[in-house]
């Protein structure tokens, strides 16, 4: 049976066993993923992880860390879904979906103002997700495609009660790497 659960001081080595391995795997990522993890609860309290159990061992974990977006006259925070890791011998068996819709879910329930993910699409469009660049919004990362920068608010996009913010640049915490100001 699989369960997600929010991660404990005690699923760390866990959880960088599964990062290490989900990406060394994958044609994505640079490699340090699994520092970044530990980067990013050091960053910040309000980082957030969740592990998915099977067994009794961690087989996949999802990591939100705050992200701010800077519009004309306002800064709103949200958050920001990296990395999502699944361990290779158990992937495509639903566990990454579980993780982004227990997460998702809970961030709603804290009154998360929005989510943000750079990634690919396909898989990310399924959970709402739609390119940040429909509302203006960019990242600051030199030589990340705009296209795969995603972000998702509690509402749809298309609720006229909602007002969603636009045109702004997104700033992930530090340990992510250099953001430019002025990037297009
Ligand atoms: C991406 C990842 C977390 C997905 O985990 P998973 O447990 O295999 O995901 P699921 O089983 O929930 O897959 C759900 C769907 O996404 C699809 N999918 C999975 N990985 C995908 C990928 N890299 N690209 C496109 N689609 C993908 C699956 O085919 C599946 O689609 P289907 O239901 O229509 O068949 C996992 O492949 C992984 O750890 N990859 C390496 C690290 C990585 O790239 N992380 C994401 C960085 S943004």
């Amino acid at each position: 049976m699989l369960s997600i659960e929010l991660e404990r001081d005690t699923h760390r080595d866990a959880i960088r066993t599964v990062t290490e391995a989900a990406f060394a795997a994958s044609e994505f990522g640079h490699n340090g993923e699994a520092d970044l993890v530990d980067a990013l609860r050091k960053a910040s309290e309000q980082t957030l992880g969740f592990v998915a159990i099977q067994d009794e061992a961690v087989v996949g974990h999802v990591m939100f860390s705050p992200v701010t977006i800077r519009a004309n006259n306002e800064t709103l925070t949200g958050m920001g879904l990296a990395p999502l890791s699944v361990l290779p011998t158990n992937q495509r068996t639903g566990i990454g979906s579980q993780l982004v819709t227990t997460g998702l879910q809970h961030l709603s329930s804290i009154n998360t103002a929005f989510t943000v993910v750079a990634g690919d699409p396909k898989f990310y469009a399924r959970f709402r997700f739609v390119p940040a660049f429909n509302f203006g919004i960019t990242h600051g990362f030199q030589g990340m495609p705009q296209s795969i920068f995603q972000i998702r608010f509690p509402s749809p996009e298309d609720d006229p009660e909602k007002k969603h913010v636009r045109e702004g640049l997104a700033f992930y915490l530090p340990a992510f790497g250099p953001q430019h100001e002025n990037f297009s």
